[in-house]
C-alpha cells in the first residue's frame, strides 16, 4: 500500500541520515590504540623539554616554586589574575596552621576583546586601574602589600619574580608583550598611575597557582591542572632531571605549556578536518593544536563546524546554512555543557539551539546533542592520556611499583560539563594503572595559589 510505502521511505531516509551522522563522528571516536599513542607523545615531549637543547613543543617551564605550603603560611597577601576572560584581584588573610580559616575577598574585571588585542601598555594600565579601584573597594591604597600576579601564559622565568612572555595563547594578542618581562610590565604601569605600591613578589602560572591552593589542603598534591578556557598541566619535578636551571637536589614545580603537543605535527593523524579549519580561522594558526583539540574556548568552534559541514550536506537544520551557525563563537562552554547534560528533556535542549539563534527539530536536536558529545568526549580522554604520561612519570623518577597522587584541578570545562571529569578521570585510570589518582577541584584556585606563594617566597627570605 500506499502508507507502508511512505513508512518505508521515511525510515530508509532516517537510516541513511543515521549513517551519515556516524560517519562524520567516526573520527573523533579514538580507539585505546590511538589514546596509548598520545600518551606516549606526551610522555617525549615532556622529556624532551626538560633537556636544555633540542627542539621541544612543550616549554616545560621551570616556576621557581620549590615546595608545595606546610600550613604556616600567614599573612596578607594580595593576587592579581589574569589569564581567563576575567582579571580579577583578591586579598586573602592566611593565619598559621588554619587552613578553613583563610579569608578572602575579591573582585572581578571584565577585560574588553580591545584591550585584550590592543597595545602592551594599555593592557598593563587596564590592570593597574582595576588594582586601583579594588585596593579604594578594600580601602587598602596606602597598605602597600605583597602581591603575586597569576600570568597564565607561557613565561620563560629566571626567579620567582620575573617572566618573559614566550607567546600569548587563547584570546589575547596585545602588542609589544612577546619578549618582555610582564612583572616590569606591571610595575611600571602602577609607576605610571603614581598613586599606590605594590610589591610584586611572585609570577605564577595558573595551573601552579591551583597545585599550591589545592596542596594546602591536601599534601599529595603535586600536580596542577587546568581544563578551562586553555588546557595546561604543571607537576613537581626532581630537580637532577631539569637540565635548564643550576640546582641539583630538591624538586621544582614545572609548568609544562602541554596545549603545545602537536605543534610539529605529531598528532595530525588523529585531528581532523573540523580541527584543520578551527586551528586556521584562530589567532595563532599553527599553534597549541592539544589545546585546540582539548579546551573550553575551542569546543564549542569544533562543534560548529561539524554542524556546518553536517547543514551543507542536508542532514541537519532542512539545509539551511543560517547567520548564527556562521557566528564563531556561540557555543561557548556553558551552552555545551547544558546540551550535554543528561537530566535535560530534549525540547529543552531545541530551546537552547533556540537562545542561540538556531531553529531544531527533535531529530535535529539529537543529532547536536550527539556532536557535541563525541567532541567533548574525545577532549576529556586527550587530557586523560595526557594527565597519564605525567603520572607514570612522576612513579618513575620515584622509582615506584605504585604511586598515589592527588591533581589539583581548576576550569569550567572541568567544573561545569556534565562528562568531561569523569571520561578525564577513567582514561587516566586505564591509561596508568600503577597509579592512583584522586582529583581534586579548587576553590579560588589559582589567585589563592599566587597568594601562598607570594607567602612561601616572602617567608624563605624571613
Ligand atoms: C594556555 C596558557 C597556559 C595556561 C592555560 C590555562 O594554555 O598558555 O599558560 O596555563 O592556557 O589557562
Amino acid at each position: 500500500s500506499k502508507g507502508a510505502a511512505l513508512v518505508t521511505a521515511v525510515a530508509q531516509r532516517l537510516a541513511s541520515r543515521r549513517r551519515q551522522v556516524d560517519e562524520t563522528l567516526s573520527p573523533f571516536k579514538l580507539s585505546q590504540e590511538q589514546l596509548q599513542l598520545v600518551k606516549t607523545r606526551m610522555r617525549s615531549g615532556l622529556e624532551a623539554g626538560l633537556k636544555s637543547k633540542g627542539p621541544s613543543t612543550i616549554k616545560m617551564l621551570p616556576s621557581f616554586v620549590y615546595r608545595t605550603p606546610d600550613g604556616n603560611e600567614h599573612g596578607k597577601y594580595l593576587a592579581l589574575d589574569l589569564g581567563g576572560t576575567n582579571f580579577r584581584a583578591l586579598l586573602v588573610n592566611f593565619k598559621k596552621g588554619l587552613q578553613q580559616n583563610s579569608r578572602l575577598y575579591h573582585k572581578i574585571y571584565t577585560i574588553p576583546l580591545e584591550i585584550m588585542q590592543g597595545t602592551g601598555e594599555e593592557l598593563f594600565d587596564h590592570i593597574a586601574q582595576c588594582v586601583s579601584d579594588f585596593l579604594d573597594y578594600m580601602g587598602m591604597k596606602n597598605a602597600h602589600l605583597p602581591a603575586g600576579f597569576t600570568f597564565s601564559f607561557p613565561c620563560e622565568q629566571t626567579a620567582i619574580d620575573t617572566g618573559t612572555l614566550v607567546s600569548w595563547t587563547k584570546g589575547f594578542k596585545a602588542t609589544d608583550c612577546e619578549g618582555q618581562d610582564v612583572v616590569s610590565m606591571l610595575r611600571e604601569a602602577i609607576k605610571r598611575r603614581n598613586e599606590f605600591d605594590l610589591d610584586i613578589v611572585a609570577v605564577v602560572n595558573d595551573t601552579v597557582g591551583t597545585m599550591m591552593s589545592c596542596a594546602y589542603e591536601d599534601p599529595q598534591c603535586e600536580i596542577g591542572l587546568i581544563a578551562g578556557t586553555g588546557t595546561n598541566v604543571c607537576y613537581m619535578e626532581q630537580l637532577k632531571n631539569i637540565e635548564k636551571t643550576q640546582e641539583k637536589t630538591g624538586k621544582m614545580c614545572i609548568n609544562t605549556e602541554w596545549g603545545g603537543l602537536g605543534d610539529d605535527g605529531s598528532l595530525d593523524d588523529i585531528i581532523t578536518p573540523y580541527d584543520i579549519e578551527v586551528n586556521q580561522n584562530s589567532i595563532n594558526p599553527g599553534k597549541q593544536r592539544f589545546e585546540k583539540l582539548t579546551s573550553g574556548m575551542y569546543l564549542g568552534e569544533v562543534v560548529r563546524q561539524v554542524l556546518l559541514d553536517l547543514t551543507r550536506g542536508g542532514l541537519l537544520f532542512r539545509g539551511h546554512v543560517t547567520e548564527a551557525l556562521k557566528t564563531p563563537g556561540i557555543f561557548q562552554t556553558k551552552y555545551l555543557s547544558q546540551i550535554e547534560s543528561d537530566r535535560l528533556a530534549l525540547l529543552q535542549v531545541r530551546s537552547i539551539l533556540q537562545q542561540l539563534g538556531l531553529d531544531s527539530t527533535c531529530e535535529d536536536s539529537i543529532i547536536v546533542k550527539e556532536v557535541c558529545g563525541a567532541v567533548s568526549r574525545r577532549a576529556a580522554q586527550l587530557c586523560g592520556a595526557g594527565m597519564a604520561a605525567v603520572v607514570d612519570k612522576i612513579r618513575e623518577n620515584r622509582g615506584l611499583d605504585h604511586l598515589n597522587i592527588t591533581v589539583g584541578v581548576d576550569g569550567a570545562l572541568y567544573k561545569l560539563h556534565p562528562h568531561f571529569s569523569g571520561v578525564l578521570q577513567e582514561t587516566a585510570r586505564v591509561l596508568a594503572p600503577q597509579c592512583n589518582v584522586t582529583f581534586l577541584p579548587s576553590e579560588e584556585g589559582s589567585g589563592k595559589g599566587a597568594a601562598l606563594i607570594t607567602a612561601v617566597a616572602t617567608q624563605k627570605q624571613e
